[in-house]
């Protein structure tokens, strides 16, 4: 078997849930490369040895440069905050390693662009990790839509709410809190959580070209982790826009971390002219389908049998599914990474790059940005998406 060889930089949530994916690859993908964790990288020693230990990296590293001259490492992924992405992804190129990319991209839509430059010109293979994709019902969803199955598009409506900064207490900033400092996470709620909402819906129902939105700052100052000082919060805490596709349909996308009880409430719909498909990230086993129009027929569905469809996504039948279980079994958060991982890897091995690359993840990028000038300046902009 080929060798993969990785070297994660950042050993947090994202850190995990990779690490996870490379050490089950090859459990259940029949893949012909074989991932090995060669170095874990993080700025904190302790992190990165409790990395060795618990998902057997062969050796941590403090400062991410040793990954770029390793003779050892095929492959970075990148897993830290977004202000390093656009560094460590050039540097990565340019030593000609191939990228893993965690979402937003960049910071902007010019670092992601220069990432874009850099892996191009270097011909090295790259992804950015837009994980839901790899929702076995997001993916069914793709499948139903690119069937016909849903007629010309009219609305698409999507939510990403949660519930954890609404205390005035929580400070922003430093090592847990990056998030909440746009110094390092660019923007707030646009880039961490729309930037998911944007992907899937660009990927769904193809381009948004043009976007108004307004975003809101609910608790204007916090006391900053790094500095102690209380500080002007500069992340959008919330933001709302409406868009407008390409293919002629509107939407709604709504995210905050100010919806009480909402932990992660990831969901969509698309209604269109024969059908509608709906998801939500708390039922994921789960899509659901209205048919209006039988596909086959060519017919109305007869009105006594009309109604929404809970397909249970979980037959061998279904993406990713074969891979997994028995029929009626479901999988979880962390194999949306491996899914995407294991096509990664397919990707390398056929030829056919894997998709969400950089070039695409900009896509969503110039979108995140022209939101959050769009409610700057309080008007309709185009997104060059
Ligand atoms: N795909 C998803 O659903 C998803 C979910 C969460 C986060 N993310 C993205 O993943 C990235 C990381 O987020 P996270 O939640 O894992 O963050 P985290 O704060 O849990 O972990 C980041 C780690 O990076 C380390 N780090 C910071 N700067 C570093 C540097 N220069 N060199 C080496 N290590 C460094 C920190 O010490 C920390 O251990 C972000 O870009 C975030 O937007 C994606």
């Amino acid at each position: 078997m080929k060798e993969l060889r990785v070297g994660l930089i950042g050993c947090g949530f994202m850190g995990r849930t990779h690490s996870n994916a490379y050490r089950r690859l090859n459990n259940f993908f029949p893949v012909e490369h074989r991932a090995v964790l060669k170095a874990i990288c993080d700025v904190s020693p302790e992190k990165g040895q409790k990395f060795v230990e618990t998902w057997g990296y062969e050796r941590a590293e403090t400062d991410w440069h040793a990954l770029m001259t390793a003779t050892d490492i095929d492959l970075i992924d990148i897993c830290v905050p977004n202000f390093a992405h656009r560094e460590i992804a050039l540097a990565a190129a340019a030593a000609g390693k191939m990228v893993i990319c965690e979402k937003p991209l960049a910071m902007d839509v010019a670092g992601a662009q220069e990432m874009v430059d850099a892996v191009e010109t270097a011909g090295v293979a790259n992804m950015a990790m837009f994980n839901y994709r790899r929702v076995p019902a997001i993916t069914l969803a793709k499948q139903v839509i690119d069937e016909g199955r849903i007629g010309r598009p009219f609305h698409y409506r999507a939510t990403y709410l949660q519930d954890w900064t609404i205390s005035t207490d929580v400070p922003q900033g430093g090592d847990a809190l990056w998030r909440l400092d746009a110094k390092s996470a660019g923007s707030g709620v646009t880039g961490d959580l729309l930037a998911h909402s944007i992907d899937t819906a660009m990927w769904l129902n193809g381009p948004i070209s043009r976007v108004t939105a307004k975003t809101e700052i609910f608790v204007k100052e916090r006391l900053h982790a790094a500095t102690g000082t209380m500080q002007p919060v500069t992340i959008d805490d919330a933001c709302m826009f409406l868009a407008e596709f390409a293919n002629g349909s509107i939407g709604t996308f709504e995210s905050t971390r100010y919806a009480r009880g909402r932990k992660n409430f990831n969901t969509f719909e698309l209604n269109g002219a024969d059908g509608s498909v709906y998801f939500d990230l708390e039922e994921p086993e789960y899509l659901q389908y209205f048919e209006y129009k039988n596909m086959q027929t060519g017919k109305k569905v007869e009105s006594h049998l009309t109604g929404w469809r809970k397909v249970h996504v979980t037959n061998s039948e279904h993406p990713y599914m074969s891979h997994y279980w028995v029929p009626g079994t479901c999988i979880g958060y962390e194999h949306t990474f491996l899914n995407a991982i294991a096509d990664f890897v397919k990707g390398i091995e056929t030829g056919v790059p894997v998709q969400p690359d950089f070039r695409c993840a900009l896509q969503t990028q110039k979108v995140c940005d022209a939101v959050i000038q769009s409610a700057r300046e309080g008007r309709w902009l185009e997104t060059g998406a």
